[in-house]
């Protein structure tokens, strides 16, 4: 178990509970990738690497007889540039003589206990005695470029990080215009792509589609991870599906422009590089400097898409998630925003939060609209001041009344902005991003901080941090609603323009180290119109994220099972709104809206004043279901039981506590028909010995029935009906 380093041969093995990963750096210098997939004990897999005479692929000087060595075919753990290697790369540098390569050979390995920091970034961290990391470096030796692979190695999750480290040992500086992550070889199988793809208000819907002897690209240009694109991909073999078959993750913990390149070599060989995006990036590393590429987290699953999903889940809960929040149940809160939007004042609040808190809600979260001069998107970003005037108090005398009906308070703030027309921007017009001589593009009619200065961050700090200290706010919501343009920033000289983006993603970061280590008990929640920034990146600071400004329950469920491959659902923030729904008119029922809420961080956002009083007492059962249910959302097991995207009757899953003592299995009708078949369900993961109670009928069942030949149930028709069925394990006699 754990890393294997053999001086004598080269080969390095890591092993984790149920996978290894093999590479073998040869006498060259050349670092192979063997191997990465269910573990293989102590074989010694260099005897399965192809070597052919491939025509117009060239040899490294020094072997050109040895036709059958080939950098443009050999499987390699990080490639160089310019030698030879055709594939996507990993690197792209301008070396000081305006040289365009870098041939990078072995220059050591090191074993260490624990697991590795990222300098500036967000990474996956040790528990205690977890994650062992190994240390390899390459060196380039002309320009003394140096990059250390890193790779921590959680043997009990089967999760293998990597990332790397970029190092000036020259003497010129050398420009970097690609700086991967990491790149992924694998030499055999046929592969298909699966990644998530949407837009605001359908973010992250899974697609898959074979490999292609071409490259296939999943990036975001927009200075955030993306409604668009998610930074995390699945390569699954052909016939792989929720419950048999081989596949392996990537995801990036990055949430600004990233890349992942996946492409079928012509020796059929699959490469996956993922990393920052090199599109508008170039960074200048001088001299004994040194570039952190960001973290990616792989992980491989010999048992389906479900496990792998799974793996992901615990391991972002419990190795990036750092909150205290992360394991803590999330009080039930209510959101003003689709309630009231920007036209409140403190009574209209003070109105909402009693009647919540007479239903059984624990938190009130005052959303955008209650500082500067902010009436509408057009206003007052930046200007974080309260706006008393219209609010008719103070934001402590708010909060005040709030704490004292029993309810705790949260805040919605969306720091890295501003609104042209404000103070902040009338006295630091040059702390945007907006190139000279030119007036900049605005979003939703604000202009982006430039968060690469440390100036802005720390006046930002100082903003927050008052703010934090001298108001009793228990919970953040941190949005961000645009994406960004005109990005040039007025500290950076003209040769360093390339640097702007990912200097914005390290002063995002610090700020929201700062904070959250400054206020480690306010809950924070991520947001961006959404689920715009909902990565691991994003989620070692916010256990969860408000995963999509469409809460139609019916599209809710799409973007919930999309999110689940990778997410975990306790981090997706979801709320019952109201009916007909704002963003899509649909109607549904409150307790379908409700069921399918309770798949992550439950809330409600809409007036619960003009419920019906059976309505509100609905809403109070729906709370103490929810509370009852949150340790197995939070700890417990996730099942997707169709497949939501092509359901046609119905869509469900399960939670599964995780000694099997208990199991909840959502269902809703999403297009009920005449004449129906029957709706059956198999469950999953329950203890095939055990009996179980299922609560609809009673009935008893052992959990090999309800897994294997599994439940019919009753005909559901009328709009959208759902169901929540409990599974209880009998006690043994
Ligand atoms: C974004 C968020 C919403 C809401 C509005 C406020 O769109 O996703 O939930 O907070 O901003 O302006």
């Amino acid at each position: 178990m754990g890393i294997r380093n053999d001086l004598e041969t080269g080969l390095i093995t890591l092993h984790t509970a149920h996978t290894s990963y093999q590479m073998w750096a040869d006498g060259l210098g050349v670092v192979h990738h063997l191997y990465y997939g269910p573990s293989i004990g102590e074989a010694d897999l260099r005897c399965l690497e192809f070597r052919s005479d491939c025509g117009f692929s060239p040899q490294p000087a020094g072997l050109d007889m040895q036709r059958d060595y080939s950098l443009d075919t050999l499987c390699q753990e990080y490639t160089g540039s310019g030698v030879g290697d055709y594939r996507i790369g990993c690197l792209r540098l301008a070396a000081g003589d305006g040289s365009r390569i870098a041939d990078l050979r072995f220059a050591g390995a090191e074993i260490l206990p624990g697991k590795y920091e990222l300098p500036g970034l967000p990474a996956a961290f040790d528990n205690g005695g977890e994650c062992e990391t190994l240390r390899l470096t390459l060196r380039d030796p002309v320009t003394g470029l140096t990059v250390i692979l890193l790779y921590g190695v959680y043997e009990a999750a089967d999760v293998i990080t990597r990332a790397a480290l970029l190092e000036n040992g020259g003497t010129a500086p050398i420009q970097l215009e690609k700086a991967a992550s990491a790149c992924l070889d694998i030499p055999f199988g046929e592969w298909e792509l699966i990644h998530f793809h949407g837009r605001h208000c359908m973010e992250r819907q899974p697609e898959r589609a074979p490999l292609l002897h071409a490259v296939q690209t999943i990036r975001s240009a927009r200075g955030a991870s993306s409604h668009q694109h998610n930074p995390f991909a699945i390569l699954a073999a052909p016939h792989t599906t929720e419950d048999a078959g081989e596949c392996l993750g990537a995801m990036l913990v990055y949430s600004g422009n990233f890349k992942i390149e996946c492409e079928l070599s012509q020796m059929h060989s699959t490469r996956l590089v993922a990393g920052i995006s090199d599109d508008d990036f170039c960074w200048t590393l001088n001299p004994g400097e040194r570039f952190a590429a960001p973290e990616v987290l792989f992980s491989y699953s010999a048992a389906g898409l479900g496990l792998l999903s799974r793996q992901y889940h615990h391991f972002l809960q419990h190795n990036i998630i750092r909150s205290v929040w992360r394991d803590r149940p999330r009080p039930v809160l209510i959101n003003n925003w689709e309630a009231t939007y920007m036209d409140f004042d403190a009574r209209r609040i003070w109105d909402i939060a009693r009647q919540a808190k007479e239903l059984g809600v624990e938190m009130l979260v005052l959303d955008d609209g209650w500082f500067g001069s902010r009436v509408d998107d057009r206003s007052g970003l930046g200007d974080w001041e309260c706006n008393e005037e219209k609010l008719g108090c103070t934001l402590d005398q708010l909060i005040g009344r709030v704490r004292e009906m029993g309810l705790l308070f949260g805040l919605w703030i969306e720091p890295e902005m501003v609104s042209p027309g404000t103070a902040l921007y009338a006295a630091h017009p040059e702390w945007v991003l907006a190139a000279p001589g030119r007036s900049p593009a605005t979003g939703r009619s604000q202009l982006v901080l430039d968060m690469g200065r440390p100036d802005v961050v720390e006046y930002l700090y100082q903003v927050f941090h008052r703010l934090l200290a001298s108001h009793d706010i228990s919970y953040i919501k941190w949005d961000m609603n645009r994406n960004m343009t005109d990005v040039f920033s007025h500290a950076l000289p003209a040769g360093r323009q390339g640097e702007a983006f990912h200097r914005y993603m390290l002063g995002l970061y610090d700020l929201l180290g700062r904070l959250t280590r400054d206020f480690p008990e306010v809950l924070l929640e991520g947001c961006a119109g959404g689920g715009g920034r909902f990565d691991a990146g994003m989620l070692a600071y916010c256990p969860q994220i408000w995963c999509s400004d469409d809460t139609d329950p019916i599209h809710r469920i799409k973007i919930q099972y999309g999110t689940s491959f990778g997410y975990p659902p306790a981090a997706m923030g979801s709320h019952v709104s109201a009916s007909p729904n704002h963003q899509t008119g649909r109607s549904t029922l409150l307790s379908t809206r409700a069921t399918v809420a309770m798949a992550g961080a439950f809330g409600y956002e809409l007036d619960l004043q003009k419920l019906t009083d059976e309505e509100k007492d609905l809403v109070r059962v729906q709370i103490q279901q929810y509370k009852a249910l949150q340790p197995l959302l939070l700890e417990g097991r996730y099942d997707r039981l169709t497949d939501a995207l092509a359901d046609t009757c119905f869509t469900a899953w399960q939670f599964t506590a995780p000694d099997k003592s208990r199991a909840v299995v959502s269902l809703v009708v999403i297009d009920p028909q005449a004449n129906p078949w029957p709706i059956h369900l198999r469950l999953k993961g329950l203890d095939p010995a055990a009996r179980y109670r299922e609560s609809l009928t009673q009935h008893i069942y052992t959990g090999a029935a309800l897994c294997h030949a599994g439940l019919t149930l009753p005909i559901m028709q009328g709009d959208y009906p759902a169901l929540q069925i409990m599974i209880e394990r009998m006690d043994t006699e």
